[in-house]
């Protein structure tokens, strides 16, 4: 072996002892290992950031540094390793998000106390501010798969084929499970809604329209948004596997929930995705007071070494709807900038930011750039309504809870690109480029640097941890009312 440097040693008996702790059946050797190893046997963000510390020791001091501020957090905030019954088949515990099938392929589950020196800690209350959708302090717990099986049950109750409700459920749960609540259970009655009043197709399968070796337009045919979206997004990848890269878009289509969901589709493929769809008008032109675009969210998906990837899911409005939605059913107020009252100036009224459905669009006003969080919704717009022929801007019907009276005929867009079409070494690449980023100098040493998709697997590893889903009390109130409306058994909270 090469002899050390006296920091790098420093590393390795950091992390010995937290692997000391590991189940005997893995067979990792932490020192002689890629960071990828490492990755797969602790939580991802902060074994990538020492290992490529590791690898950067004897360079850059500061690479030391961060290293002993981990060090210093794990000391007080117990970190520890717990085996997952081995017995328990993978499928049953883990979703079928790509970041969390590998994120678990070790088959051991991080846990660790919360500790208010803990960057862990800090995650944790990053995940309530920046996605102010968890379950906060009253909140009922629901195990995954009782989640899935009540929205399966609603969605058959409403007319929709088993195997169409079973692909709607598992974008909903997938949601949940990643911490944007406001895109899974909370979306569950108006899904059902829409079907009532006939204003989407639970039995509709998609047609295609026209053809060529890289490119699919598609008719959704009015049917749900997963069951077009993942036709869609496997068309892509077809043509991305055969041709280099896979375009597909879609009219006729309905709300299909969080972007990231067929972008984590074409990773699991080995493929860059890219996954864009127009909505219901609910944001304003930056100088404009009513609502021309919707929140038009982009996910871009790449795929990194062993497991690790850049996710980046996001609405191109200072927020998601749902998330102003959220903190109504909580009763509590919005940060300024994330919505328009009637009179066009920021409000912090969540009731009014949801009855005025006027959010701004990304960055906010025009003197913080509001301007190109506009430009990329309108971009959305260029890419989905336009390009598929579906509907667009004003042209959209409004959705509710109550749901719609029409078709939404709403476009959308889905992208395969292989990259063993373009430099060798993509993963590699990919995954240094996340380490450089999570090892930048942090202005806090409490709270890391992050990638995109980072926050979304932490909650993961939370709903694990917790043994379920903490559904906000008014959301189970919700699925309590819509189980006796269907006949349906209610869901069961643990
Ligand atoms: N179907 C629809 O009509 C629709 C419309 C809007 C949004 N959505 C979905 O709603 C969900 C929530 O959207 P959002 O914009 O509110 O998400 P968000 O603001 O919570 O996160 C946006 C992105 O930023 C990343 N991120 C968060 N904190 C970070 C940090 N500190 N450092 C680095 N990256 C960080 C996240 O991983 C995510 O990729 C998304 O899944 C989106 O697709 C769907």
């Amino acid at each position: 072996m090469q002899a050390m440097p006296a920091s790098v040693r420093f590393v390795r008996v950091h992390f010995k002892g937290l692997l000391a702790l590991s189940p005997p059946s893995t067979s990792h050797t932490l020192y002689s290992t890629s960071s990828s190893m490492v990755a797969q046997t602790s939580s991802r963000w902060a074994t990538m950031m020492a290992t490529s510390t590791v690898r950067r020791l004897g360079v850059e001091a500061r690479g030391v540094l961060v290293v002993r501020q981990l060090s210093a957090s794990a000391s007080c905030s117990t970190l520890s390793y717990t085996s997952l019954c081995a017995t328990e088949p993978e499928q049953e515990r883990v979703s079928n998000g790509w970041n969390k099938r590998n994120f678990l392929g070790s088959g051991q589950q991080f846990t660790c106390r919360e500790d208010f020196a803990s960057p862990f800690f800090y995650i944790q209350q990053q995940q309530r501010r920046s996605m102010s959708t968890t379950g906060a302090a009253k909140k009922g717990l629901v195990a995954v798969e009782e989640a899935r099986r009540f929205m399966v049950d609603c969605l058959v109750q409403a007319n929709t084929p088993l195997a169409h409700a079973k692909q709607q459920a598992d974008l909903l749960v997938e949601a949940d499970y990643r911490g944007h609540f406001s895109h899974g259970m909370n979306r569950l009655e108006m899904y059902i809604n829409d079907l009532h009043k006939n204003a989407c197709n639970g039995k509709a399968v998609p047609s295609v329209l026209n053809e060529t070796p890289a490119t699919a337009w598609i008719d959704g045919n009015n049917g749900l948004g997963a069951v077009v979206g993942n036709y869609c997004m496997d068309l892509a990848i077809r043509k991305a596997k055969e041709v280099g890269v896979g375009w597909v878009c879609a009219k006729r289509s309905n709300h299909y929930g969080i972007a990231g969901w067929y972008t984590l589709r074409a990773m699991n493929a080995g493929c860059i995705g890219m996954s864009m769809t127009n909505t219901s008008p609910l944001a304003s032109p930056t100088r404009s007071k009513e609502a021309a675009l919707g929140t038009n969210p982009i996910s871009v998906g790449a795929p990194g070494k062993d497991g690790d990837g850049f996710v980046l899911d996001m609405a191109t409005t200072a927020v998601a709807v749902g998330k102003i939605e959220m903190q109504r059913r909580k009763n509590e107020p919005i940060p300024v900038g994330w919505a328009q009252g009637p009179d066009g100036h920021p409000t912090t009224d969540a009731s009014v930011a949801f009855e005025t459905a006027c959010l701004m669009p990304l960055g906010g006003t025009e003197l913080t750039s509001g301007y190109k969080g506009y430009g990329l919704g309108a971009m959305v717009e260029v890419f989905c309504g336009v390009l598929a022929g579906a509907n667009y801007a004003t042209k959209i019907r409004k959705w509710t809870h109550a749901g719609a009276d029409s078709e939404a005929d709403l476009g959308q867009c889905f992208v395969a690109i292989n990259p063993a079409c373009f430099a060798p070494g993509f993963e590699g690449r990919l995954s240094d480029l996340t380490s450089i980023l999570r090892n930048m100098p942090m202005t806090d040493p409490n709270h890391p640097v992050l990638v995109a998709g980072d926050p979304e697997l932490h909650h993961m590893a939370m709903v694990d941890k917790e043994g379920g889903l903490a559904y906000h009390v008014n959301q189970i109130k919700t699925c309590t009312e819509l189980s006796e409306r269907l006949g349906v058994k209610p869901i069961e909270v643990i």
